[in-house]
């Protein structure tokens, strides 16, 4: 039995923390919101639960395993709710009384058709007239060489997989629902993935490796950013079925974001680059890796993303600098007891 949302208060207006242009163009307040957050347990969807909370609403966090979530989280305000996704009854239930859906669920490369019937039930579950809001990647779009790619970019995916995902966001827009595209997210809180990695084996004085050039400049966004500008888009009519891309603070190269992470750490830096064609063999080894092994390119071609869009409608900016973001994270893995066996 899932326990429903409590009444709303109702027309409680929230205010919306924005640069001074924006807020002249935008509604500076939105209606507190009953949000259900899918995959609460994992990288976005956690630090969504959190963003939402900060931003007023009322939030459930749909989760495969309740326990885990609230060892994490002990915020009494969030109605933790047990169920899988696949099942479209428990998914339904999930998500009765919502006014919107983050849905941050996310299936494997080797399992992701799956993602299909995921994104089916989260639909239908929330039915119409309501708000979903789907977090996407760069997988969809082209690398334009440096220049930065925006939401009127058209996706064109240069991988099965990216084709796939392009689909996926296409039925969301398709909905009314919104799409905001991430770079990868680095931050408290962030257990897995290659930038944790780096943490994890700079703090503990290992060499930090990096695929191809360790002078190629990339993009990464602070985990607090990326939740922020997946809660921005609720409440605002202007988002119904639109894409948005949401940038890092600016292009940074792996070797000075490894410099950073050594020098938070009080370390000197051991900085090397692994080889493509090693990566690229490594990657026959597991199904996993084989189904990532055609995205490889995105460490020799990287995506940038251009986030006016994002600013002049929602107000959105990226509000946490490489070296304070950096800190941030050495200081929270060091308090959670993270350790190079961790990464
Ligand atoms: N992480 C990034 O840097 C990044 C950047 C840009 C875009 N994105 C996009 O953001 C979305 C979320 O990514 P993420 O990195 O946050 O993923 P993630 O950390 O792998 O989390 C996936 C979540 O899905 C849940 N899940 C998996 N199967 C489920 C099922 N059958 N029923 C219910 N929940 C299930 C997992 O629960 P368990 O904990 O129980 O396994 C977990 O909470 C994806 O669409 C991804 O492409 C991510």
């Amino acid at each position: 039995m899932i326990p429903p949302f409590s009444q709303p208060e109702t027309a409680v207006l929230l205010p919306v923390r924005q640069p001074f242009i924006a807020r002249a163009r935008t509604a500076c307040y939105v209606a507190a919101m009953r949000v259900t957050v899918t995959g609460a347990t994992g990288t976005l969807g956690f630090a969504c639960v959190h963003a939402a909370i900060r931003a007023g609403h009322q939030v459930r966090a749909f989760v495969r395993r309740r326990a885990e979530f609230q060892r994490r989280c002990r915020d009494e305000r969030v109605e933790a709710v047990e169920g899988d996704i696949l099942d479209r009854t428990s998914a339904g239930a999930a998500l009765e009384n919502s006014d919107a859906v983050i849905h941050c669920i996310e299936f494997p490369p080797h399992r992701f058709s799956l993602n299909w019937d995921a994104l089916r039930h989260a639909l239908e579950g929330l039915g119409s007239r309501r708000q979903f809001i789907y977090p996407g990647n760069s997988w969809v779009y082209k690398p334009s060489d440096g220049e930065r790619i925006g939401a009127d970019n058209p996706k064109n995916a240069p991988t099965a997989l990216g084709e796939v995902r392009a689909d996926l966001e296409r039925a969301v827009t398709a909905e009314g629902g919104t799409v905001v595209h991430l770079p990868d997210v680095y931050g408290p809180g962030v257990l897995k993935g290659f930038l944790q990695a780096m943490f994890v084996r700079a703090m503990a004085g290992q060499t930090v490796w990096f695929p191809g050039d360790l002078d190629r400049p990339h993009e990464f966004l602070y985990i607090e950013d990326a939740a922020r500008a997946l809660v921005a888009p609720l409440g605002k009519r202007q988002s119904y079925s639109v894409d948005y891309t949401a940038a890092g603070p600016e292009p940074i190269t792996p070797r000075t974001f490894a410099e950073l992470i050594f020098k938070a750490a009080g370390l000197s830096p051991r900085i090397r680059s692994t080889p493509m064609r090693w990566l690229r063999a490594k990657a026959l080894l597991s199904p996993h890796r084989r189904a990532l092994r055609d995205l490889l390119y995105l460490y020799e071609r990287p995506v940038f993303f251009d986030a006016r869009r994002l600013r002049s409608d929602l107000g959105w900016s990226p509000e946490v600098g490489y070296a304070d973001g950096v800190r941030r994270t050495v200081r929270w893995l060091r308090e959670a007891g993270y350790t190079a066996a961790s990464a």
